[in-house]
């Protein structure tokens, strides 16, 4: 076994045997964080945060590298869960990819539950009903029914098209896919910098369409670049490539691979924005991983630089594994030092979906991966 297989087969074995501890724990959480190193739970506290699906995510790429049924057991219990989602005024955004597929995508793919095609399809109607025919793009967030909101998209965004393009393969109805391909053009058009660098939100007029400004958005500022969000790119458009084959979509992901490449900092971790102040220490770890499993994608599909993704995206993986990731087994946290937005009043902690993708990641390069997206 090379040096490299040995270091990806003992970080797997370390994910395995903290998390099967921390499943036992935790299972009857839906976990966001951690506070002391123990699971905080969203299923009270606000079901349809757009991070619920990932632990449910977690346990199925648990189930599926291992066949502990206690990890399927948790995973259809948080499916569950969130299907009072459905019911509340305003449960359901964009973010319903984020939500189902790790979840009921995950459940139906192994299983072919019927359930979970039924959840699975109407977050895709839900999703495809945020459609803005005259801008060509899908509506991010919800307001306050003012309005206010209803030509924001965002970069995030990228990661949902999936359910759409699951939806048509699931229904044959060619809809879903056409609403992805409309949206995905459109964040091709306007959220790509010349340089590759990304933006997180663009405004549009709701009523003509017309493109009207950017926003900082999570990162410093208006024309700085969120980190994450450049992750959510490089993985985002490399997904739209594996579903419809269009080369466009692929090259756009390896310019924003590119852009994050060559401003990786030089042993250290990821910054929360590539242009934030020099000063500024803040790093989001789940940048990192994102942006890992994005470069593998890519280097799935190409020949010629395939192992330039590769190679970054374990550079990425093995500095998170050394210097960011906690394997003790009284903590319930996998990765440290993740920051949800620039602006925040608390940065670096722990956040789910930084482990969701470091396990992602790794599973990637073991080939125990359940793929997801
Ligand atoms: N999708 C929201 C975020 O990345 O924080």
């Amino acid at each position: 076994m090379t040096n490299e297989n040995l270091w990806i087969q003992e970080t797997a074995d370390k994910i395995k045997k903290k998390m099967e501890i921390v499943a036992e724990r935790s299972r009857h959480k839906i976990p966001y964080t951690t506070q002391n190193g123990e699971h905080d739970d969203w299923t009270e506290k606000n079901i349809c945060w757009w991070t619920n699906g990932f632990w449910g995510g977690i346990m199925w790429q648990l189930y599926h590298a291992t066949g502990n049924f206690l990890y399927k057991e948790i995973a259809i219990e948080t499916e569950e869960k969130l299907d009072r989602n459905l019911m509340i005024h305003q449960g359901m955004d964009h973010d319903s990819g984020f939500k189902w597929l790790p979840t009921s995508g995950a459940h139906y793919r192994l299983d072919g539950d019927p359930k979970a095609y039924n959840r699975l399809l109407l977050a895709a109607d839900n999703l495809a009903g945020r459609f803005n025919p005259a801008g060509g793009f899908l509506r991010a967030w919800n307001d306050q029914g003012n309005g206010e909101k209803s030509g924001w998209a965002i970069i995030d965004c990228m990661m949902n098209l999936p359910l759409l393009y699951w939806a048509s393969e699931l229904t044959k109805d060619c809809r879903y896919r056409q609403v992805a391909e409309l949206h995905g053009n459109i964040a091709m058009k306007y959220f790509v910098r010349e340089d590759g660098s990304i933006k997180h939100i663009v405004e549009f007029n709701p009523v003509t369409g017309e493109y009207l400004r950017s926003h900082g958005g999570q990162g410093y500022k208006r024309g700085s670049v969120w980190s994450r969000g450049q992750a959510w790119a490089i993985y985002g458009f490399a997904l739209s490539y594996r579903h419809t084959g269009e080369k466009k979509y692929l090259e756009c992901a390896k310019k924003a691979a590119d852009y994050f490449i060559t401003h990786i900092p030089k042993g250290k971790g990821i910054p929360v924005d590539f242009l934030q102040p020099e000063d500024c220490t803040w790093e989001d770890s789940t940048a990192a991983v994102i942006a890992a499993c994005g470069m593998l994608e890519i280097s799935s599909h190409i020949e010629g630089s395939r192992e330039e993704y590769k190679r970054n995206a374990l550079y990425l993986l093995k500095f998170i594994a050394r210097n960011r990731c906690n394997f003790t087994l009284d903590t319930d946290n996998l990765v440290e030092r993740c920051t949800a937005a620039y602006h925040d009043e608390k940065h670096e902690f722990s956040i789910i979906y930084g482990d969701y993708f470091f396990i992602e990641g790794i599973w990637k390069l073991t080939g125990q991966e359940l793929f997801i997206w």
